[in-house]
């Protein structure tokens, strides 16, 4: 049997969390993620802005007091000195606060794992995608349903042709979390923290990124329709956007918090001349196939047109579910696997092809301006620049 990439490496990658303390909503998702495979041991961490809770944090994951800092720069300077220093930071900060803390841990040269959205306006994510580049490092973006086995069969069916030419694209996430009312000190809808685009940069980023995933699209033309569907609401609580993609596709995003009674909400529908699928988030173990000359089939991870992605990202057999847990860890095991491979001087590009990174982010928040943009002139179409795919995009 072949020695894997931690055998010949020789030990776990070390890695720190700036953000993400206790009671933070996503920090503790990537602290299981991290440990599902072995291959991550978290030992730094600037967690909070309160450096009780910070504190605390370091000592619920039994940290090295040294390695608890308090804040990201101390972070950063702490680490750098150390020979055993980290090898990647995670950022799970709130969004408006990426693009400083990503360019700092670039520029200190360690390899980055953020959060989505990249950064909360575009001209902060070209700064760093400026910083990845005159760093030689690594980015990840934990779009995290790209993890998911049948996200991942979604895209190598479009990519093996079995959709034909892809026609139209129907993505949303319609949420409901705050069709019943807004909770106190709820920062996703005051413009302080999230900025006008709050709604599309926390949401319609990922509907948008599983479309550019799935299909292997660009968008190249947007125009949008927002609304405060919540008076109380300082940000665009609801959007709908149209869609033009490179290749003469046509799509449309819906993203909301209004969506009363949604639980979560994140959907894709993907057309072609031969047939289309369709996913749901919360149905995430199957994949609707619609071929034109077919009955429709309800695809699993097992069975005769099961990709080798999607193969690959199933931990368990066929009707013993995954879920979101796994999907993130997926995205932490071909991080890790990639870094890993390419430190021993072996090609990490198999692995960095599956993953987000610094061009779905930059994409994602050039279709989100395009769209404030349109909005502000008439939802007039406002069209976006061609650039790279948002495929093979993690690195320098
Ligand atoms: N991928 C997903 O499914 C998913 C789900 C939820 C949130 N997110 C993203 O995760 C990020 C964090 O969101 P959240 O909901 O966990 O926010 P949160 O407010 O619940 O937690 C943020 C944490 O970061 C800390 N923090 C803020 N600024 C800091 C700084 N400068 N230095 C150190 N710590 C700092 C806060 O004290 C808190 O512990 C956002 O970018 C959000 O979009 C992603």
């Amino acid at each position: 049997m072949d020695a894997t990439s931690l055998e010949r490496f020789g030990r776990r990658l070390r890695v720190a969390m700036i953000g993400g303390g206790l009671g933070s909503y996503i920090g503790e998702t990537h602290r299981i993620a991290l440990r599902c495979d072995g291959l991550w041991e978290l030992v730094a961490g600037a967690f909070s802005r309160d450096y009780s809770v910070c504190q605390a944090t370091g000592r619920r994951l039994l940290l090295d007091p040294e390695r608890v800092y308090r804040d990201h720069r101390a972070l950063v300077e702490g680490e750098s000195r150390r020979a055993d220093r980290v090898d990647a930071v995670i950022v799970a900060t709130r969004p408006a606060t990426h693009a400083e803390i990503i360019v700092a841990v670039l520029d200190a040269g360690f390899h980055v794992i953020s959060e989505k959205p990249l950064t909360s306006t575009l001209e902060e994510s070209v700064a760093v995608a400026a910083a990845l580049a005159r760093s030689g490092k690594r980015l990840m973006l934990t779009h995290c349903y790209s993890g998911y086995p049948m996200i991942r069969m979604a895209r190598e069916m479009v990519e093996r042709g079995d959709l034909g030419r892809i026609t139209a694209v129907d993505t949303e996430f319609a949420s409901g979390a705050y069709a019943g009312g807004t909770p106190e000190g709820a920062w996703r809808v005051g413009s302080a923290e999230a900025g006008d685009a709050g709604m599309l940069v926390d949401l319609g980023t990922h509907a948008l990124q599983l479309a550019t995933y799935v299909t292997g699209a660009r968008v190249s033309e947007v125009s949008a329709r927002l609304d405060r569907l919540a008076p109380e609401h300082e940000v665009y609580d609801n959007a709908f956007l149209d869609l033009g993609f490179e290749g003469g596709a046509v799509g449309r995003c819906w993203s909301t918090y209004q969506a009363a009674g949604a639980v979560h909400g994140l959907r894709i529908a993907v057309y072609g001349d031969r047939g289309s699928i369709a996913w749901d988030h919360e149905r995430a173990e199957v994949l609707w196939w619609r071929p034109v000359d077919g009955p429709e089939t309800l695809l699993t991870k097992a069975g005769p047109m099961a990709t080798a992605g999607a193969l690959a990202a199933s931990r368990f057999t066929a009707g013993h579910p995954d879920g979101y847990g796994l999907a993130f860890a997926n995205l932490y095991r071909d991080f890790a696997e990639a870094l890993m491979e390419e430190a021993i001087g072996e090609d990490p590009a198999p692995f960095l092809a599956r993953l987000p990174g610094v061009e779905d982010g930059i994409h994602t928040l050039e279709v989100i301006d395009g769209a404030l943009r349109s909005h502000a002139a008439g939802h007039a179409p406002v069209p976006l620049p061609a650039g790279p795919g948002s495929r093979h995009s993690v690195g320098a």
